[in-house]
């Protein structure tokens, strides 16, 4: 028995109350609770305590997209984690790279989010990839680098079971170009083997790793077929009920088949 599959999605700004409630009633109406299939929607944060209370008995778990390192405070317009937990998120998005690129996010600022999650008691989901200029420039593998490195500092190797990363590169987000599943299957195995050297193998080999970029209904399979992809990060392809349970039936019979 292989690992679990984790599928995703990342709504980012999209969605009202009435358009969610919908589309969760829709997807919790038929979605069988498969051991080793994990199903979560990223959504704003106007939507996490409806949505939660909404699929309370379901098997689909309701996270974030972002948070505020500190534990509360003077910051005008943040959320801290504490709050996204009372509202019933179960984990949150860190360190996507809109959040890096548009509101110039650090490893250092990611990082003590992450371990805020993890005080918490919410699951963050850190993102790292490397830009279209690095890809070409050859240094995609020490940029994934230094920022796992950078964005785990200070994590305890226990702390790893209540992680997960997702491989994203820049240059597939959101343009309809995927990464080649060939391509994730060696970023993965890489960045396997960096969680390795930092911390205690056996510990490694548990983060689920997730490819997100492009991800769409044709070429799903394809990436979950790797071994070394333990699930998705969907963004468009999430905000239609139809292709993103459809890509769940994929995640369903590819587990099946095992
Ligand atoms: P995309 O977004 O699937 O629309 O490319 C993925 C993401 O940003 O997480």
């Amino acid at each position: 028995m292989g690992r679990a599959l984790h599928i995703i999605g990342n709504w980012k700004m999209h969605k009202s109350l009435e358009e969610a409630a919908t589309f969760v009633s829709g997807l919790i109406h038929d979605l069988d609770a498969m051991k080793s299939l994990e199903i979560g929607l990223a959504v704003p944060y106007t939507l996490i305590s409806t949505l939660s209370e909404k699929c309370a008995s379901s098997s689909l778990l309701i996270g974030a997209q972002n948070m505020n390192d500190a534990s509360e405070g003077a910051f005008t317009g943040e959320i801290a984690g504490s709050m996204l937990k009372d509202a019933g998120a179960s984990f949150v998005i860190l360190g996507h790279s809109e959040r890096r690129r548009f509101f110039h996010e650090s490893d250092h600022f990611i990082n003590k989010k992450v371990r805020r999650a993890l005080e918490v008691g919410i699951k963050p989901l850190l993102c790292i990839g490397e830009t279209e200029e690095e890809k070409e420039s050859g240094s995609a593998e020490a940029v994934l680098k230094e920022q796992l490195e950078k964005g785990l500092e200070g994590l305890k190797p226990e702390d790893l079971s209540e992680l997960m990363i997702a491989y994203e590169p820049v240059w597939a987000i959101g343009r309809g170009k995927a990464a080649d599943p060939e391509e994730v299957q060696e970023r993965h195995t890489f960045i396997r083997s960096c969680l390795s050297d930092s911390f205690k193998k056996t510990k490694a080999g548990t983060v689920p790793l997730l490819y997100g970029g492009s991800v769409n209904v044709d070429n799903a399979t394809y990436f979950l077929n790797q071994d070394q992809v333990d699930g998705l990060l969907i963004g468009s392809a999430s905000l239609s009920l139809e292709t993103f349970r459809q890509i769940i039936d994929d995640g369903r019979q590819l587990l099946n088949n095992r």
